[in-house]
């Protein structure tokens, strides 16, 4: 039964990183930061904790969880194969904000992978995640601690909100530096597949292993699925999200808004805001824009405004990440 009961929020220094991983050792759920977004994490090897772990996000048990690891010979130990990119973008980006799709070896249960040959492998930066993960001695299974559809934690606040009554323990350590999710590479295949943008950029893995291919937009209903959970609602706040371009004239909309009686928020980006009620600016610099941009989407759902209006990112490919996730969160429906 859920409650509304809020989880309990400990800072990530020793004494909670070991209260986390003996819940986790017991086959709990533990929220805890990663360099990226917050973690919903349990022990990957054990199937009731992965079943906790759809039950507390709602997710559809057609969409595969990302598996944490401490460094890259323990990621190695869940891959069928290791092919030569792995190893290289692993030496180049591990620990850090990049998780690889592999063949996965037999030890990992299906309800991990969702019943596909694959898995989704990350080791992440965050000082937290690696002590937890050293501390818990098991490998994490951990998507992203909110709610499936909505818009993933970048603070302990935000999961102990979005999670009320569905998990016992949050570790806080602060707010996160990227700010939104990792940069997802399939290598399973016979060509590098970039599953989901992220602030490591296709331009940086393609200067390490050659060309990386991007998935059509669309896709026809028969056609394999490569990442279940980039055709869900995601990333959404719970206003409308509509994206400005340039020349665009926010007023007519604020005006909509507001003649129904509602209130508009605006993300900004380096320029003057839109004439919104609650305004929130962001840096025109996309790193910095990346980890103020969930917070600001976060605090514009707090303050119950009825459209969002974000200025959308100018055109060139640093942007890529940040274009995907407004993108979705303005069209949250595949
Ligand atoms: O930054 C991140 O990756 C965060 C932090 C907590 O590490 N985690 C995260 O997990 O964003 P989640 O579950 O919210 O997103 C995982 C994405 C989903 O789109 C999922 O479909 C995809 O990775 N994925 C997981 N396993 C996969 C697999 N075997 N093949 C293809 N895609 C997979
Ligand atoms: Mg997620």
């Amino acid at each position: 039964m859920t409650t509304d009961r809020r989880p309990r929020v400990v800072p990530a220094d020793a004494a909670g990183i070991a209260e986390a991983a003996a819940l986790l050792r017991a086959g709990d759920i533990v929220a805890f930061p990663t360099e990226t977004v917050y973690g919903l994490g349990g022990n990957a090897l054990d199937p009731m904790a992965m079943a906790r772990i759809y039950e507390a996000k709602g997710r559809p048990a057609h969409n595969p969880l990302i598996v944490h690891l401490p460094d890259a010979a323990a990621a190695r130990c869940l891959a069928a194969t290791w092919p030569e990119p792995a190893e290289r973008l692993g030496r180049r980006w591990w620990p850090g904000p990049l998780t690889l799709v592999l063949p996965r070896a037999a030890c990992v249960p299906d309800i991990v992978t969702a019943g596909g040959g694959t898995v989704a492998l990350r080791v992440p930066a965050h000082p937290a995640a690696q002590a937890l993960l050293r501390a818990a001695g098991v490998p994490l299974a951990a998507p992203s601690a909110n709610r499936s559809g909505e818009v993933s934690p970048t603070t302990a606040a935000h999961v102990a909100r979005g999670l009320a009554g569905r998990i016992p323990l949050v570790l806080d350590g602060g707010a996160t530096d990227v700010g939104i999710e990792s940069t997802v590479l399939d290598l399973s295949g016979p060509m590098p597949v970039l599953l989901r943008p992220g602030m490591i950029s296709r331009t940086e893995l393609e200067r390490e292993i050659g060309p990386v291919e991007v998935p059509g937009r669309t896709r026809l209903h028969d056609e394999p699925r490569p990442s279940p959970g980039m055709l869900e609602r995601h990333y959404a706040p719970r206003a409308p999200l509509h994206l400005l371009d340039a020349e665009q004239d926010a007023a007519r909309l604020i005006r909509a808004v507001r003649a129904r009686g509602g209130r508009v928020g605006a993300v900004t980006l380096g320029g003057p805001p839109p004439d919104a009620d609650e305004v929130i600016p962001l840096p025109a610099d996309a790193d910095r824009y990346a980890r103020g941009l969930y917070g600001a989407l976060h605090r514009l759902d707090e303050l119950g405004v009825a459209l969002i209006l974000a200025v959308a990112p100018p055109p060139d490919a640093r942007w890529d990440a940040v274009r995907d996730r407004l993108r979705r969160a303005a069209h949250p429906s595949p």
